[in-house]
């Protein structure tokens, strides 16, 4: 859906980041890397470097969220921009005003970048070909195709545990098919040169072109969960999904549930991740997402430096330069 032609400047830079797919493993690794030097700001007293003052942000979210909504925003406070969030609800756009004219009025307030989350496959992409050319566009999830920043401060998390990427299993479990974290998780993966990437799902919840993406499928969860270094498990994404897909979020939970036993057949420090919103006894037990190996809420800790690192790559600004907190 998105060439890098969109995605990257004349230099090779990033100017939108619209998906994981096709980015290749230096810019990724220049993400993560930059997050890191991020991540110190948020221990500071003053939670704040002036990398983007002056900047202009506009959070525009037309499905709901809780962590990728105010993880941007605090993102871009920190990096000192000026935040806008439009609340879709009450905007124009219950009114029937369409998307680019809300994006041209947003424009007209001289906004310098449009965080957007959507409900249809390739929004951000669309509206990356709409926006005046000094506006970046990052996609905070659009339909079942990307995630892109939940892809990487997932991966920043698992190379906080695990820096060698070349040696990890990773499985992924659940709603492959209406996952766009999924997607996302499977390219970043792939391109940072895991060793394998599983995926362990239902028939019904399985992409018909799976194979393609460059993973292991499994049905079972047992066969499928032995040996791996990260578990990542994912939300049954009920709003994406169309007719009867189970037969029931009991018989699911008996078959791909995360539970203490099965956890026993990954590897003793595996850790277990999930980019939330969690439903506990549906994808995961309680004793398992809040338990030792859990590192949930730190990748919602690590969003702010991903998302930091984006931000400010998208603006052509180096964090190396981020000079004094403010
Ligand atoms: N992981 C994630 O995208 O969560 P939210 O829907 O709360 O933003």
């Amino acid at each position: 859906m998105t060439g890098n032609t969109i995605q990257l400047d004349k230099n090779g830079n990033l100017k939108h980041f619209l998906t994981t797919e096709g980015l290749s493993q230096s810019l990724l690794q220049k993400i993560l890397d930059h997050a890191e030097s991020f991540a110190s700001v948020g221990e500071r007293a003053v939670k704040k470097v002036p990398l983007l003052r002056g900047k202009t942000i506009a959070n525009l979210f037309f499905e709901p969220s809780t962590r990728t909504r105010t993880t941007f925003e605090l993102a871009a406070k920190r990096l000192s921009a000026d935040i806008l969030n439009l609340n879709i609800a009450t905007s124009a756009t219950s009114k029937g005003e369409t998307l680019s004219d809300t994006l041209h009025t947003l424009e007209a307030m001289h906004c310098d970048m449009f965080v957007v989350r959507h409900a249809n496959s390739g929004a951000a992409h669309y509206i990356a070909t709409q926006v005046a050319p000094h506006i970046s566009v990052i996609n905070a999830g659009d339909g079942r195709h990307a995630h892109p920043t939940q892809a990487m401060l997932d991966m920043f998390t698992i190379r906080r545990h695990k820096p060698d990427f070349s040696k990890l299993r990773v499985a992924i479990v659940g709603d492959i098919l209406h996952s766009r974290v999924a997607r996302s998780e499977i390219h970043a993966l792939n391109t940072l040169g895991v060793l394998e990437t599983r995926i362990i799902a239902p028939h019904t919840l399985i992409p018909k072109d799976v194979e393609n993406l460059g993973v292991q499928v499994y049905h079972d969860m047992d066969q499928g969960l032995d040996g791996v270094d990260v578990v990542m498990m994912l939300r049954l994404q009920k709003e994406r999904m169309t007719g009867a897909l189970l037969p029931s979020e009991y018989e699911y939970f008996q078959r791909y549930g995360l539970t203490s036993k099965r956890l026993e057949k990954a590897n003793p420090d595996a850790i277990v991740m999930h980019p939330g919103p969690i439903n506990r006894g549906v994808e995961i037990d309680s004793d398992v997402a809040d338990g030792e190996r859990s590192v949930i809420l730190q990748q919602v800790s690590h969003g702010i430096a991903v998302r930091m690192a984006v931000m400010a790559m998208t603006m052509g600004r180096n964090p190396e330069n981020a000079g004094a907190t403010e």
